[in-house]
Parts: structure tokens; C-alpha cells; sequence
């Protein structure tokens, strides 16, 4: 609760806004990567000139996918003003370092995923679909290495790696 008047040192946990923001962007990017059927039917109907019967799903892929955006934005901002807690120095330098380069990729796909998806649905751009559906194939296995890691911490190295993602400091 007394880091807000240090700004100096790294926090040593996630604040609660940080924690919220990190757990309803990961909960609405699973909604959006569990369900994108409707989107694609859309998708192809409108190129194809059609009047498509899946306009409800694919609305809410638009209204999802841009809340994400937004909670991105204002993620972004509290990271670069509040900071974050530092990696746990308990294992090799290399493990720190995928950890980063994972947690930095995941921060661009929470903009490149809504950005991509926006510019082929309002655009009707094929090559912006096309990035957007590589960057499914990214981020996925992406989001794996993040949750194998984040179980590492806690049942490997038994630091608070995890459990800092649920408790505000
Ligand atoms: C975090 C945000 C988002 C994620 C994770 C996401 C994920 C996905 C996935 C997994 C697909 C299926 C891709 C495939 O065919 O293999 C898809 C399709 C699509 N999404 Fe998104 N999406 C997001 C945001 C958006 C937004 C904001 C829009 C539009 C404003 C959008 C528009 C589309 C369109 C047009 C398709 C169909 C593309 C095609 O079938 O080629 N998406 N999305
Ligand atoms: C069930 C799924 C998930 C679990 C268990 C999980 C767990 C965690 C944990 C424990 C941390 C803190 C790591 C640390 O400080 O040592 C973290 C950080 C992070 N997570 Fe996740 N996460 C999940 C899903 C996601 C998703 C879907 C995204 C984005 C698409 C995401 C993006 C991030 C980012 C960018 C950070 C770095 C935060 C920072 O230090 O600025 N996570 N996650």
C-alpha cells in the first residue's frame, strides 16, 4: 500500500487494478479464441456480398475483441506509470529471459490481435484476416508457454510467481 508515493523502485507486486486488468483481458481473449465461428461465416458471407445469418456472434467478436483493445490501452498506461514487480532471480538467466520475451509478445498480440481483426472486418482488408488468423497460430501456443511457466514458477521453483497474479501488493 506505501510504494504509491516511492515511483523510484519497482513495486514488489501487482497492483489490483494490474490484476483485474490481467485477468479479464486473459478471460475475454480465451472467449474470443473459443468462439470465432460466427465471425468467419460473417466474414465470408460479406466478401462474398451476402446477407449473413451470423451477425450476432460476429458483433460480439467485434465487441469483445475491442474491449480487449481498450483494457490494453489502460493496461499498457498502468504498467509504464506503476511498473511491474522484477522476475525472481532463482534460476537461470535464459528462463527470465523467455519469460520476458513471452510477456512482451503477449502485450502486442492484445494489440495486433483487435487491430488486425478491425481492419479486415471494417476495412474488408483479405490480407489483414490473413495476419489475424496467423497471429491465432502465435499466440496460442504463446498462451501455453505463459501458463506452463506461470505453473513453473509456483511447482518448480515454489516462488510467488503465481500467486502474485491474484494478490495485490
Ligand atoms: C483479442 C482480440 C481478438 C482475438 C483473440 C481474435 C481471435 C480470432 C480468431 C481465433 C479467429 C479465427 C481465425 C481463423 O480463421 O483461424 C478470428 C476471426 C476473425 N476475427 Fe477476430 N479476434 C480478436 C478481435 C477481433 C476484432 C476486434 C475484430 C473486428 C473488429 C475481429 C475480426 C475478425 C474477423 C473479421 C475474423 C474472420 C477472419 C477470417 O475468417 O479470415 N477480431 N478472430
Ligand atoms: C490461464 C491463463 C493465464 C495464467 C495462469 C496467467 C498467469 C500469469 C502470471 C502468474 C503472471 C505474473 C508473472 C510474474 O510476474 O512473474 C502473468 C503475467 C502476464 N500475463 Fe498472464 N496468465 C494467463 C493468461 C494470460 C493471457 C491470455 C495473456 C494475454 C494474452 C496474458 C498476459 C500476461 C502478461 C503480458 C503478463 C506480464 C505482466 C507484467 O509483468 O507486466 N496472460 N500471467
Amino acid at each position: 500500500m506505501g510504494s504509491a508515493v516511492s515511483g523510484q523502485t519497482a513495486p514488489t507486486g501487482y497492483s489490483l487494478l494490474q490484476i483485474i486488468l490481467h485477468w479479464a483481458i486473459a478471460a475475454l481473449v480465451l472467449v474470443q479464441l473459443l468462439l470465432n465461428e460466427p465471425m468467419q461465416e460473417a466474414f465470408d458471407d460479406r466478401l462474398d456480398g451476402e446477407v449473413s445469418d451470423a451477425m450476432v456472434g460476429a458483433v460480439v467478436h467485434v465487441v469483445v475483441g475491442l474491449a480487449v483493445l481498450g483494457l490494453a490501452v489502460v493496461r499498457v498506461a498502468v504498467r509504464l506509470t506503476r511498473g511491474a514487480p522484477p522476475a525472481h532471480e532463482d534460476k537461470p538467466a535464459i528462463i527470465n529471459w523467455i519469460g520476458f520475451a513471452t510477456h512482451s509478445l503477449l502485450y502486442l498480440f492484445i494489440f495486433a490481435m483487435p487491430i488486425t481483426g478491425a481492419v479486415a472486418w471494417f476495412g474488408g482488408v483479405e490480407l489483414s484476416a490473413i495476419l489475424h488468423e496467423v497471429g491465432r497460430l502465435i499466440l496460442v501456443p504463446l498462451i501455453g508457454m505463459h501458463v506452463l511457466g506461470a505453473l513453473a514458477e509456483h511447482f518448480v521453483f515454489h516462488n510467488d510467481g503465481l500467486i502474485r497474479m491474484f494478490r495485490p501488493r
